[in-house]
């Protein structure tokens, strides 16, 4: 029987340049859209390899439903939407796209940062609507970057790039992780310290955990309340790892003078009231959103998939943890 490989969405040409050379029997999703549940459910189950998004849910009943699954390929370096765990037990192998998108995702963090600090969407919006009539030594008043500290909370491959390019801005640098990161803290001059010391001294706090049972609600609305009120909280991580409705309160309240989100609770919905409120700035999602990353993340995707296919050892395997 020929190997059959499945596509949930079309990715960059490059990495299906790659599944084509081989001889395989290619499907990929005709809708310019997230599969629908019930193909997705249909297609898994005569299929030996898939190259699925971070919006695709591969939980029991889809790993279930699989009868000759050897390979998932995630076409992305967080892998919350499998279920990992149930999947290895399967022998079924998890792959996904590590450190290709590590600068996209940073340079996303920075214009997230600057965004909420210089107002720079809210500002766009004044002149848009025609409301710039003159200069105003107190118009859009926004916050100075330099000399300001910076929290990461989450120092990995993304957190670390981030905070490597702080010292443009000539700001200090404190970090929560598990474990401590000395070359980090060597280049950078990083301090580690608790999540309560960043949280009450960061004026960015910036979240680059992944999304676990141990981060969900990561900060919620007493952590929020531990910030300083012209602190700004940036999530380019996974929207979960933030309580969205204590942080819409946060937001409303002035509890914290901002955020810059990449990221929902319930993607892609968006809270009603965070498309209300002016000190926040939204964006769909667009951590790895440039095309020589999304290429790059395209061929990854494709070689691992192929790899576990012809019995190799893949470049980027997820392990239950
Ligand atoms: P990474 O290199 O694995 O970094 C994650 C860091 O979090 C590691 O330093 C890890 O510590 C730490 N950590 C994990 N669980 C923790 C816990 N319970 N408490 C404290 N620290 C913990 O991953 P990455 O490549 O930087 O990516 C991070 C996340 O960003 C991904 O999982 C993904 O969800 C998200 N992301 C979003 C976008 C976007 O488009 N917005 C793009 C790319 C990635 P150890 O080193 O001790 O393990
Ligand atoms: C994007 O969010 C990723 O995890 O790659
Ligand atoms: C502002 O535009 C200035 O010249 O100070």
């Amino acid at each position: 029987m020929k190997t059959k490989v499945y596509l949930t969405r079309r990715i960059p040409d490059e990495g299906i340049a790659l599944l084509k050379k081989q001889n395989y029997h290619l499907v990929i999703n005709p809708l310019d859209k997230p599969v629908p549940r019930k193909i997705l459910l249909q297609e898994i189950k005569n299929i030996d390899g898939i190259l699925c998004m971070l919006s695709d849910r591969i939980d029991r009943r889809v790993i279930d439903t699989a009868q000759r699954l050897k390979v998932i390929s995630n076409y992305a370096v967080g892998y919350d939407n499998i279920d990992v765990h149930y999947a290895s037990k399967k022998g079924i192998i998890i792959t996904n796209t590590p450190g290709v998108l590590t600068e996209a995702t940073a340079e996303v963090t920075w214009a997230l940062i600057f965004a909420i600090a210089r107002r720079v969407a809210e500002a766009d919006r004044f002149v848009r609507q025609g409301k710039f009539k003159v200069w105003s030594p107190t118009l859009l008043l926004g916050r100075l970057l330099t000399g300001k500290i910076l929290g990461i909370v989450g120092a990995g491959r993304i957190g670390q790039a981030v905070a490597k390019k702080a010292s443009a801005f000539g700001m200090k640098i404190i970090y929560y992780n598990r474990r401590a990161k000395t070359s980090f803290e060597k280049q950078t001059q990083a301090k580690k310290a608790s999540l309560e010391t960043i949280l009450k001294n960061a004026d960015f706090v910036s979240i680059h955990l992944p999304l676990t049972e141990e981060t969900k609600h990561f900060i919620g609305a007493k952590e929020l309340r531990m910030m300083k009120d012209t602190a700004y909280l940036i999530n380019v991580a996974r929207g979960p790892i933030v309580d969205e409705s204590a942080l819409v309160s946060a937001l409303k309240t002035k509890i914290i003078a901002g955020a810059g989100l990449d990221v929902y609770e319930k993607e892609p919905d968006v809270h009603q009231d965070l498309v209300k409120l002016d000190n926040v700035v939204l964006l769909p999602h667009l951590g790895s959103a440039t095309i020589e990353t999304r290429t790059e993340m395209a061929i990854i995707a494709a070689e691992n998939l192929i790899a576990v296919l012809q019995d190799k050892k893949p470049r980027f395997v997820v392990k239950p943890t």
